[in-house]
């Protein structure tokens, strides 16, 4: 099969991309997804001004009987300096993803003025949909700020940029994100962030998997795909034709990837089956694509992208 996709002027060869926070907060770990086989890009560690040492553990459970994961990371990472150094190293095999975030909105727009001054010409994906910093929102519900951020922001921003999405679950908030991104030059829209405050208790214990803000954090994995695969519906039906989509979410085997194609995702992300599984999984993901792809005698992506049927 043909994989070959663009986004603004980066082209990729595959479909698959590491979720922003899985495999890429080091160097190393870059590296090993770049690597991988059947990788499109290599996304990195929602990256902060400085060096954050994230959250309290224990910040991660996974559940891998059933593909699931609940994380309060808090957003380690090693700062913007470290992403951008290495992004601009000139051996990565991949296309790369630089992707940003700021814990203030004086914050977000200082990152982006760091990049766009830089010497990096890739996509960038704004990610204004954490949920586990104590104290901080999940910046893209509030529609008032998130429109304010993307107008200060493009005033000056002129390299292609992405952005990650919390997932919504109202018809209405669709409609109302979709009516504020279409305003804006974006490359992409990526749906969705992990479903934020979530609570998993251990039934040995009777108490919370996590430390942080009391157990309280995002979901991942198999348990989301349904919320995942609204969203990157209703956003591309929403959405300028222009604006690509990025799916995450609940992608676990090959049918699941096909369900993100017929949503409209030109693109698709893993984070949880990445954490469980590690790099391999990108290449046994595409292998049961392909299967789904000749039992159903697709020879092309245009044959998938969108084409969800319905009554
Ligand atoms: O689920 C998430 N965890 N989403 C993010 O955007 C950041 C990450 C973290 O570091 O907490």
């Amino acid at each position: 099969m043909d994989y070959t996709t663009k986004i603004a002027n980066t082209t990729f060869d595959h479909l698959f991309i590491n979720a922003a926070g899985v495999y890429c907060q080091t160097a190393e770990q870059l590296d090993q997804i770049q690597e991988a086989e059947a990788v499109a890009a290599v996304m990195t560690k929602s990256a902060t001004a400085e060096l954050r040492l994230g959250n309290q553990e224990p910040r991660y459970a996974a559940f891998p009987d059933q593909h699931n994961t609940i994380n309060s990371m808090g957003l380690p990472n090693l700062g913007l300096d470290y992403y951008l150094n290495y992004v601009l190293k000139s051996h990565l095999k991949r296309p790369t993803i630089f992707s940003v975030v700021g814990l203030s909105q004086t914050e977000i727009v200082a990152n982006l003025k760091k990049l766009q001054a830089s010497n990096y010409t890739g996509l960038a994906e704004l990610n204004l949909s954490c949920p586990n910093v104590p104290g901080e929102p999940q910046i893209a519900y509030d529609f008032q700020t998130t429109d304010e951020i993307l107008k200060q922001v493009f005033a000056f921003y002129d390299k292609p940029l992405g952005i990650k999405l919390p997932p919504y679950f109202d018809l209405a908030h669709f409609d109302q994100i979709a009516k504020i991104l279409n305003r804006y030059p974006l490359a992409y829209v990526n749906s969705i962030n992990s479903v934020g405050n979530g609570l998993v208790i251990d039934p040995k214990t009777d108490k919370v998997v996590m430390r942080p803000k009391d157990g309280f954090g995002g979901l991942g994995g198999a348990q989301i795909k349904a919320t995942a695969l609204a969203n990157v519906r209703a956003l591309r039906l929403r959405l300028r034709p222009e604006i690509k989509m990025i799916g995450t979410g609940g992608v676990t085997c090959g049918r699941d990837v096909f369900d993100h194609l017929l949503c409209g995702a030109d693109l698709v992300s893993v984070g949880s089956q990445l954490a469980i599984e590690g790099p391999t999984v990108f290449a046994r993901l595409e292998k049961e694509l392909e299967a789904i792809f000749t039992e159903k005698q697709i020879t092309s992506l245009d044959q998938v992208c969108g084409k969800l049927k319905i009554f």
